[in-house]
């Protein structure tokens, strides 16, 4: 009895999405190849012993950084910045603090931002600046999914793994209220569920 109650909730999970835009497989094959143009730019250009500098604003990026990581066949090192934490003294005086891990981690060295979805470029605008004034010694953008109609502050994105159409969608790390991050594909969500 109870198992069939529990297979009908894992079941239901994901009854909200109706239509499936990119599958599992298809942003595995893409960010292989994101990956490999990435480790082919950063092996020219890195230092001897220096690492590629990672940094990824919480939460949606956790999916895709994690693959991509993995992809890269270079030394990395990885950073966080968790904006939710810092938005009320954001909402005060227009900046965040970047931890001093972070600020040592980027001052003079390469540094790639990297997004889950650029949308209004309001968020990758801002951190831009952020990460700016620590002086890394080169900074590069790279978003998994990129959807320009709404584009307001247009900041140059080095990779980009899937231009996507003006709609709303969830999967891969993108939540609607903090759900659907776990599913492994990119699904639009149907209207009734917002
Ligand atoms: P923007 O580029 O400043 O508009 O903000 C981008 C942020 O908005 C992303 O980091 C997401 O958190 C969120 N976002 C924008 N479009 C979507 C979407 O289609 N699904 C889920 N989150 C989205
Ligand atoms: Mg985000």
């Amino acid at each position: 009895m109870e198992t069939q109650v529990f297979s009908r909730r894992v079941n239901d999970f994901e009854k909200d999405i109706c239509e499936v835009l990119i599958t599992e497989g298809e942003i595995a094959q893409r960010v292989a190849e994101l990956g490999a143009k990435i480790t082919t730019d950063y092996a020219e250009r890195l230092p001897e012993g220096e690492s590629l500098i990672l940094v990824g604003v919480l939460k949606g990026v956790t999916v895709f950084i994690a693959d991509l990581l993995r992809q890269l066949k270079l030394p990395v090192e990885l950073y966080f910045i968790d904006f939710a934490r810092h938005s009320a003294d954001t909402r005060e005086t227009g900046i965040i603090e970047l931890s001093a891990t972070i600020g040592d981690a980027i001052e003079g060295k390469q540094v790639l931002f990297v997004e889950d979805i650029v949308d209004a470029g309001l968020t990758l605008s801002y951190m831009s600046r952020i990460l700016a004034l620590r002086n890394p010694s080169s900074f590069e953008v790279c978003t998994m999914f990129n959807k320009k109609e709404n584009r307001v502050m247009d900041i140059p994105i080095k990779y980009v793994g899937y231009e996507l159409p003006n709609r709303y969608v969830v999967g891969y790390g993108l939540d609607y209220k903090e759900r659907f991050r776990n599913l492994p594909y990119i699904g639009i969500l149907d209207k009734e569920a917002f």
